[in-house]
């Protein structure tokens, strides 16, 4: 049985739905090309692989390489960051602590959207309240995302 996510939950995948809908090849003859976003309960994955957490929660904006250009990003008034070239723009240093802040709390002045969901507590309320848990998950994604760094 599925649990019952809070309102937080619900509001961090609400691209995932989009996800599945634009891999169709025939579109619909009425509906604009802009996609629209439905919120879903965040499926759960294994907090110890950073891959399946992307996949399930960050690549419908953010895109499968991290380019910024998932099938939810037309539907964002601000475009998910490229998370390829975060090393990059950090001159040549993946920054981890930016990054598990960002995840964990999105709100860094520099950023100020909504766009960005907010994970900390999608991913407590999945861990059941487990801190540890939470962290681990960050971690995970924070090491995953490293992998798609630019060279
Ligand atoms: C609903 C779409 C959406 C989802 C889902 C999403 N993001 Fe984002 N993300 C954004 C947007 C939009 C921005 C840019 C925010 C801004 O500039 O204010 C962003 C920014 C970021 C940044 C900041 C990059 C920088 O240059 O500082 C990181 C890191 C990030 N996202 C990681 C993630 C991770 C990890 C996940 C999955 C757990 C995720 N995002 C899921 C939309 C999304």
């Amino acid at each position: 049985m599925k649990r019952i996510l809070p309102i937080a939950a619900t509001v961090a995948v609400l691209s995932l739905f989009v996800a599945a809908q634009t891999t169709k090849t025939t579109a619909p003859a009425d509906t604009a090309s802009t996609p629209k976003i439905h919120q879903v309960p965040a499926p759960q994955t294994p907090a110890s692989s950073g891959e399946a957490n992307y996949k399930a929660y960050c690549a419908a904006c953010h895109g499968a390489a991290g380019k910024g250009d998932g099938p939810a990003a037309p539907a964002l008034k601000i475009p998910p960051a490229d998370l390829s070239r975060l090393s990059a723009n950090a001159g040549g240093k993946y920054p981890t602590m930016h990054i598990q802040e960002m995840i964990r709390n999105a709100d860094s002045p520099a950023h100020g959207s909504k766009d960005m969901p907010i994970w900390g507590p999608v991913f407590r309320n999945m861990s059941g309240g487990s801190q540890s848990q939470v962290e681990l998950r960050v971690a995970n994604l924070t090491k995953y995302i490293e992998t798609l760094q630019a060279k």
